[in-house]
């Protein structure tokens, strides 16, 4: 490489001396932060909610994410990792920005670019040298272009600047590990430079790197999360044509898995996905390529089925019990999955609020989310068990909505002394059939 032919900011990505600002410190965001600080870059994190900001400060994370507070401290004490609401002036003194805002849905299923519009904007007004500005929160196809439009129309030089995609894949719960160690690295770029500094960023990182352009890389995410989505809603539809023929879901997602071209993950049936990525990029992907002219209804169904499911576990409770009014069910995990505290579209909300309503009393226990929970719940009437043996006392039902490890561990015969009646009702198969009615219980399972 001819380092005389390299820009300024070039030369600074190949010493590690150059800025990056990533604006929005959600999961994605305060994520990728932390991790650049770690791989040796100095990090502006910066976030218009001013009391997060302040709590980051103080080194108190505003979520649960396993192994990120001890990565957080350590790079603020270095000093290569500082927050901030100051986001004129974060994106003056960068070389390098990602854009990690949020892109909820709206009614119609389509994302809410709000966000990133006005980032667009003020980073347009504060082109202060050149900067590559990457998106890195999950959008629509054609995004990208909407945001270099954006910039062209409201910068007040002709300070140059390159837009690139490069989407996030990390799962909640173990963003950490998926940060270091990718399957692949998505670049999507419409200049060489872009495409050269995003490599040196990720330099030390082992992995594919594909790169394309920026459309093609903003549908690799979309199509990526649909995709993981189809595979699930699949096993769950399988799921319910075992219990009509006596078949056993566990080991036809085993027979079916071990093929290397359909790949065992994703194949566990249960309650279907929530979070707050699968059921909002599907919605958006959906919406887009009606837009675009194409009605996806293979998608269509996958979120019907993926809705379907959780209904489906209620109906399976009431046949045993016949009437749930006044039945005590205990509640076993409120996140959407496990190693998080994460309950935004988890599936325990419709749960739980079908059981409330059919008059059911309900004791909840979630090791990490029982506080969320009750943000979520508000003043329905729920209550929270300090631990899982608290929580089945006197109940008619154990109900298991998130497999948490420690649930894994749980000592059915002191469940059975404890309980009223012994009943599981196991939404994420975790528990062998055999086994847990060998100790006495009734099992109700998806498709097991
Ligand atoms: C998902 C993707 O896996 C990440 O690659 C992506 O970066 C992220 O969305 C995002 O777009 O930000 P996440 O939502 O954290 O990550 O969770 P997953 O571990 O993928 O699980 C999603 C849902 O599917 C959960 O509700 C989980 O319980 C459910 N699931 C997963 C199943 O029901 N069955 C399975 O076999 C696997």
């Amino acid at each position: 490489m001819d380092l005389t032919k390299l820009t300024a900011v070039q030369r600074k990505v190949i010493n590690k001396n150059y800025k990056i600002c990533v604006i929005g410190a959600g999961h994605v965001g305060l994520v990728s932060a932390a991790c650049f600080s770690e791989l040796g870059y100095r990090v502006i994190c910066v976030d218009n909610d001013t009391n997060k900001i302040k709590s980051l400060k103080k080194k108190i994370l505003p979520f649960y994410e396993p192994g990120l507070d001890s990565i957080v401290i350590k790079n603020i004490n270095k000093g290569n990792l500082v927050f901030t609401s100051a986001l004129e002036q974060s994106i003056k003194k960068a070389d390098v920005i990602f854009i990690v805002v949020g892109t909820p849905s709206l009614a119609d299923g389509s994302a809410d670019l709000t966000s990133i519009e006005n980032v667009a904007r003020t980073i347009a007004r504060n082109l202060n040298s050149y900067k590559l500005i990457v998106e890195k929160s999950t959008v629509p196809v054609q995004t990208g272009s909407k945001v270099k439009e954006t910039i062209y129309r409201y910068r007040k030089n002709n300070t140059e600047f390159d837009i690139a995609s490069n989407p996030e894949f990390l799962r909640e719960g173990k963003a950490i590990y998926d940060f270091f160690h990718p399957d692949r690295i998505v670049i999507g770029v419409e200049h060489d430079r872009a495409e050269m500094i995003l490599k040196s960023l990720y330099a030390s990182i082992k992995a594919p790197i594909v790169v394309t352009d920026i459309n093609t890389s903003e549908l690799i995410k979309h199509a990526s999360n649909s995709f993981l989505a189809t595979k699930i809603s699949f096993i769950n539809a399988v799921a319910h044509i075992c219990d009509l023929a006596g078949a056993n879901v566990k080991e036809v997602a085993l027979g079916m898995g071990l093929d290397k071209r359909i790949g065992k993950e994703f194949l566990n049936a249960g309650l279907g996905y929530g979070g707050f990525c699968f059921p909002k990029d599907l919605e958006a992907f959906i919406y887009i390529s009606k837009k675009l002219g194409y009605d996806f209804k293979l998608l269509q169904e996958v979120k019907k089925i993926n809705d379907e499911q959780r209904r489906y576990l209620v109906d399976k409770i009431k046949e045993h019990l016949w009437v749930l009014k006044n039945k005590k069910i205990a509640i076993l995990g409120l996140s959407f999955k496990p190693d998080t505290d994460d309950m935004r579209f988890a599936p325990s909300i419709d749960i739980v609020s079908s059981l409330l309503d059919e008059g059911a009393c309900i004791k909840a226990y979630d090791p990490q989310s029982n506080s969320e929970a009750k943000k979520v719940f508000g003043n329905r009437k729920i209550e929270f068990a300090k631990n899982a043996y608290t929580a089945v006392k006197n109940c008619d039902c154990v109900c298991i909505l998130t497999e948490w490890e420690e649930f894994k561990k749980v000592d059915f015969s002191k469940f059975k002394k404890l309980m009223h009646y012994p009943l599981i009702a196991d939404g994420r198969n975790m528990f062998d059939k055999k086994q847990v009615e060998a100790s006495g219980f009734k099992y109700i399972g998806l498709g097991t």
